[in-house]
């Protein structure tokens, strides 16, 4: 137990590949989800106090539910009862920096950090697998949040295996005004499924497998290859990511997010997770800053953010 404060940065995360399998009956998708994490980061703050009190700050914070149904808050009360406290007696302040319903995890993202945060702060000392399956209980993105890095995430995302990455890799990620809720972009991509005539359900679409060049691409360290397992590796439409169709449904005008991305010189393009944010893979420090620029140039973003992957996880900060 600590008097003071104590911090814990949490990073983003950007799925290289996204491979949905059928809706499972329990109302999950199975995936075989490429997870990388990327320097974009919320803060989390945990400090004592008489009674759960959450606040968030950053441009996005409006946009934060800020009763019980908040990932940070219900995750301190998970801690909480996994130790038997009568009650989560902490004061959590999340500085959010990552887009909130932006297909960036991050929700899950302050969840791990209010996690590893109350620990630290109730010195419950909690093993890092009994951690992971808090993590799993609050959300499929969750246990990466904490992990970083990159992993390969399957049953619905929540079963992480680590993979090796061989260098730095420069992202530019458009950030769109106002988020897309993950659920209807799954049930989107059920619709589009059933709308297609190919069926949504487990028993009609194939078991979802990691594609071995796009992780041979990362274990390499290779931007040019990386690149081309993003516009290839899908079920369909150029994408690895599956969720991706069902955003562009829902959201039309990210089509032109992702012409401006590419036609700025970004080696690839791709709706990060269910959306709304875009993707692009550029190949260097110079080559995302410019990026960046055109594309905050075009109007089809509300900004544009350079940085690099992969990223830590949920780290205590001294
Ligand atoms: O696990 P999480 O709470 O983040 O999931 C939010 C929603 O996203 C789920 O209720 C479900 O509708 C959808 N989802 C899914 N398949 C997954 C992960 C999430 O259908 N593997």
């Amino acid at each position: 137990m600590t008097d003071g404060s104590v911090t814990v940065r949490v990073p983003a995360k950007v799925n290289v590949q996204l491979a949905v399998g059928g809706l499972r009956p329990d109302g999950f998708h199975g995936l075989a989800n490429v997870f990388l994490a990327v320097g974009l980061h919320d803060e989390v703050t945990a400090t004592p106090a008489d009674s759960l009190r959450l606040t968030v700050g950053g441009p996005d914070a409006a946009a934060v539910p800020l009763d019980g149904t908040n990932l940070a808050a219900r995750a301190a009360r998970a801690l909480a009862a996994h130790h038997g406290l009568a009650a989560p007696g902490v004061h959590l302040h999340l500085a959010k920096d990552i887009p909130v319903a932006g297909g960036m995890a991050g929700g899950s993202a302050d969840a791990a950090g209010a996690l590893v945060a109350c620990d630290a702060l109730w010195g419950t000392r909690t093993p890092r697998a009994e951690l992971l399956a808090l993590c799993a209980e609050l959300g499929s993105d969750v246990p990466f949040s904490l992990l970083g890095e990159a992993a390969l995430g399957r049953g619905r995302g929540e079963l992480l295996t680590p993979l090796p990455v061989g260098g730095t890799f420069h992202w530019v990620f458009a950030v769109a005004d106002g988020g897309l809720s993950t659920p209807e972009v799954y049930r989107e991509c059920d619709r589009l499924r059933a709308a297609a005539g190919t069926g949504a359900t487990v028993d009609a679409v194939p078991e979802p497998e990691p594609s071995p060049a796009l992780l041979a691409a990362l274990r390499d360290g290779d931007s040019a290859a990386l690149a081309a397992a993003l516009s290839s590796a899908g079920a369909g439409g150029g994408s690895s990511n599956d969720l991706q169709a069902a955003a562009l449904s829902l959201r039309p005008s990210l089509a032109d997010t992702l012409e401006a991305g590419t036609a700025a010189g970004a080696l690839a393009g791709l709706v990060s997770g269910s959306g709304p944010t875009c993707a692009f893979l550029t190949g260097g420090a110079a080559e995302a800053e410019a990026v960046a620029a055109a594309l905050a140039e075009s109007g089809t973003c509300r900004t544009a953010r350079p940085t690099t992957s992969p990223a830590p996880g949920a780290t205590l900060l001294p």
